[in-house]
């Protein structure tokens, strides 16, 4: 797929600052302020588009965007999964995106982990005011405070169908491996992890990429523990930022237990 430069994102870095300079505020105030605010009113692609159009015309923002997204919600539409777990919320956008796709594709429930309370707190109005807050919860903490919870609470207790990884790149590998001691997934999850290129992310696509007979011996000698018997299919899929830099996904199958 071609990247449409008519859509690009304004930079994401202003004065040495990607994200948390007042710029998620001023989002939420454009939003609210929108002359066609009442007609954003519980309609998911409305809201996409008008957090868009404030990236292409104020301040950059590091939502997946319109491209990488369209890969994702193919994969949804594919595979149905009835539960998400997103890592990495921001402001919303993806949990907008993929908590509508999965709701269309029949799903209940996406749980959409932020570790700023800031950026959970507009996701929450943004999800709101896209009418999808009986659908996707905004869950405060890290990735791994946030599966933790969302299984002591008994709301994550059996396989998860799809859990997209889009937080703290290094926390990748560690919250899969939480996932799956705990026994969240299973066959037929699929693992969505983006920005494989931009910055990139090797232990991650190691793991997801080994075969079981490897992730055993790799499981030994790691301090973190998964579960090695846990059989993936990857795959990588090259797209675009939405400034129009090349970045990738990485999809993954979980076939079940070796
Ligand atoms: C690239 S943004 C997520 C974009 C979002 N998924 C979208 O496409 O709309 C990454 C987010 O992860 C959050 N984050 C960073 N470290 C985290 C962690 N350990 N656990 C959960 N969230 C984290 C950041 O605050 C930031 O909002």
């Amino acid at each position: 797929m071609e990247f449409d430069h008519a859509k690009a994102y304004k930079a994401w870095e202003v004065d040495g600052k990607y994200h948390g300079d007042g710029r998620e505020v001023a989002l939420l105030e454009y939003i609210y302020n929108h002359p066609e605010v009442e007609q954003l009113r519980g309609n998911p692609a409305k809201v996409l588009q008008a957090i868009d159009n404030y990236a292409q015309s104020v301040t950059g923002l590091i939502n997946i965007g319109e491209t990488k997204g369209a890969i994702v919600t193919d994969v949804m539409a594919q595979h149905k999964p009835s539960t998400v777990l997103e890592l990495g919320g921001y402001i919303g956008y993806s949990a907008i995106m993929f908590g509508h796709a999965m709701k269309q594709a029949g799903g209940t429930q996406y749980y959409s982990v932020e570790k700023s309370p800031l950026f959970a707190a507009v996701a929450t109005s943004l999800v709101d005011l896209a009418g999808l807050r009986d659908t996707v919860r905004v869950v405060v903490g890290t990735g791994a405070e946030g599966i933790r919870r969302l299984f002591d609470q008994g709301l994550l207790r059996s396989q998860i169908g799809m859990v997209f990884f889009d937080h703290h790149k290094p926390s990748y590998t560690a919250d899969l491996k939480l996932c799956e001691r705990l026994g969240l997934i299973g066959a037929g999850t699929v693992l969505v992890a983006d920005n494989m290129i931009l910055p990139g992310n090797p232990p991650y696509a190691k793991w997801v990429r080994a075969t079981v007979a490897d992730k055993r011996v790799m499981d030994q000698a790691a301090e973190e523990k998964g579960n090695p018997d846990l059989e993936y299919e990857s795959r990588f899929v090259k797209s675009f930022e939405p400034s129009g830099q090349e970045d990738a996904i990485e999809i993954t199958k979980c076939l079940g237990e070796a």
